[in-house]
């Protein structure tokens, strides 16, 4: 993963445990009602991937022991992973793009629900994603895969030359050499990797994308409100579908690209497709980014722009990250595929303990304040959720004071301890194990291993009943903590 250049060694504080008055009066700790939405308290499980579902794409024994176990430390809300929304193979990712997945999911509400006592909310993150080739050899690549044109001839400075002249004199060139021959697409096919893109308005599903996709995301909502789930998360965030319309690189020509006002109707179009085919009480909310910080990336008034427009159509929570493009993704290795966490924007996204000044703790909380008070503004009350370094009662209690947030989601700090809003709540804040933000976890997600914390995945192995990992070395979920 890419570091700040500064490489300042943070450590994670706990920071001031609360007594029984401020566990009493913590707003952390209050319920929330807003509209539809109802929550025991601001504590939150945003969406991981621990790459546990089958090739097929359905729940595993190893899933629903993962939210199990979320389940357990009685979060007011789990957002389940990104799942899929077509009927198309997409590796061990969940999938909702049809009723033969039914089944596996109401087994995970039904685990939920009894682990949490019935007291968690359980919403699904739904997504769409574009097709990425690995990176690919070059030379196959200049031989075989590139479609020679006249202007590769005449950046060559070989109007007459037949094909294969072509691309041998192209394979002779060292890649910056090539770079003034390719077009830029060409040349990111050649050294990172083919990438579908929304501007791809020469391919017909690309440009169909505004007529397919909200009755594929209502028809993947509806299957979550049958399987039992309280609501659905549109994933409009990081390197994904929705989240390349809303950029402000998304330079359609179509009505829903350029300016702020045509790259949110996709995704608008798509919520009002989701509420109509979804029950009255169902939630329907969406994680975007506060920024995508990318040069050339959405600005902030974008952003406020989005969440008014979702606020005002209805949506009921705004979910806000961080980061996490393939724009500024690193070269994989050949046969490796792009990793959109891997650049400076995937540093935003999960920030690591090796940082800048600014510190990886709380990173896009001063976004999340600016897009909240202008959806206050606005005269919206729509919940807003942070995430990102929380890991602390008092940077959660500041945030829920002053205006930042009304919702606290922590991802790595509660991998690292499914117990940690529990234990802060019941007054055994000292037995919390600290996310140490090392991102051995993040790591393991990128190799498309199964997603477990070094803080627990060894120890009492051989505990009755354990689940383990394929290769038998890691345990798959975090040790039970019983109040003593
Ligand atoms: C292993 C792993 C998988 C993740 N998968 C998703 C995902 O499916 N959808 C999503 O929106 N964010 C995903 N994230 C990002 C987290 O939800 C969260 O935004 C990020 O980790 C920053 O919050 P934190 O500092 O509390 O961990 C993932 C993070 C990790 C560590
Ligand atoms: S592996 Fe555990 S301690 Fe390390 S960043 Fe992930 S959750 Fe935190």
């Amino acid at each position: 993963m890419w570091k700040p250049p500064e490489k300042i060694r943070w450590t994670p504080d706990p920071g001031h445990l609360p007594d029984a008055a401020e566990r009493a009066s913590a707003i952390l700790f209050s319920p929330l009602q807003s509209g539809r939405l109802a929550l025991r308290n601001r504590t939150w499980v945003p969406a991981m991937v621990p790459w546990r579902a089958t090739e097929s794409g359905h729940v595993t024994p190893e899933v629903l022991d993962w939210y199990g176990r979320f389940a357990k430390g009685r979060p007011a809300a789990i957002v389940v992973e990104a799942t899929g929304i077509r009927d198309v193979p997409s590796g061990p990712l969940l999938r909702i793009g049809h009723d033969r997945f039914l089944d596996g999911l109401e087994q995970l509400v039904e685990v939920v629900r009894t682990q949490s006592g019935g007291t968690t909310k359980l919403f699904i993150q739904l997504i769409d994603f574009l097709a990425i080739k690995r990176r690919p050899d070059r030379v196959k690549f200049l031989e075989r895969f590139l479609t020679i044109t006249d202007a590769h001839r005449r950046a060559l400075d070989m109007p007459d030359a037949d094909e294969a002249d072509v691309r041998q004199a192209m394979i002779a060139r060292d890649d910056s050499d090539l770079e003034q021959v390719l077009d830029a697409r060409e040349f990111e096919a050649l050294t990172k990797g083919y990438r579908e893109q929304v501007n791809d308005m020469h391919l017909d599903h690309i440009r169909e994308l505004p007529r397919v996709l909200p009755d594929l995301f209502a028809e993947a909502a509806s299957r979550a409100a049958r399987a039992g789930f309280d609501g659905v998360e549109l994933h409009y965030a990081h390197a994904y579908t929705m989240a390349s319309f809303l950029s402000a690189t998304n330079r359609r020509d179509d009505g829903y690209g350029g300016t702020a006002q045509a790259r949110v109707r996709l995704p608008l179009e798509v919520y009002q497709a989701v509420r109509k085919a979804v029950p009255e009480d169902f939630i329907v909310g969406s994680r975007f980014l506060a920024s995508e910080a990318i040069d050339g990336g959405s600005t902030i008034e974008d952003v406020c722009h989005f969440a008014t427009t979702f606020a005002r159509a209805g949506m009921d929570f705004l979910s806000l990250s961080r980061g996490g493009k393939f724009d500024d993704a690193k070269q994989p290795k050949v046969g490796a595929a792009a990793y959109p966490y891997t650049g400076p924007s995937g540093y935003e996204c999960m920030p690591q303990y090796i940082s800048d000044e600014k510190g990886p703790f709380g990173r896009n909380l001063a976004a999340t304040r600016a897009i909240r008070e202008a959806v206050r503004e606005a005269g919206f009350d729509t919940p807003v959720v942070a995430a990102g370094g929380i890991h602390s009662f008092d940077t959660a209690e500041a945030a829920l004071n002053d205006g930042t947030a009304d919702i606290i989601g922590a991802a790595r700090q509660t991998l690292a301890d499914p117990d940690w809003f529990r234990k802060l709540e019941t007054g055994h804040g000292s037995d919390i194990r600290l996310c140490e933000y090392t991102n051995y976890c993040e790591g393991l997600d990128q190799n498309h291993k199964q997603v477990t914390c070094k803080l627990w995945d060894r120890v009492q192995l051989d505990d009755p009943g354990v689940r383990k990992s394929l290769d038998g070395k890691r345990r798959l979920t975090a040790p039970d903590w019983t109040p003593e």
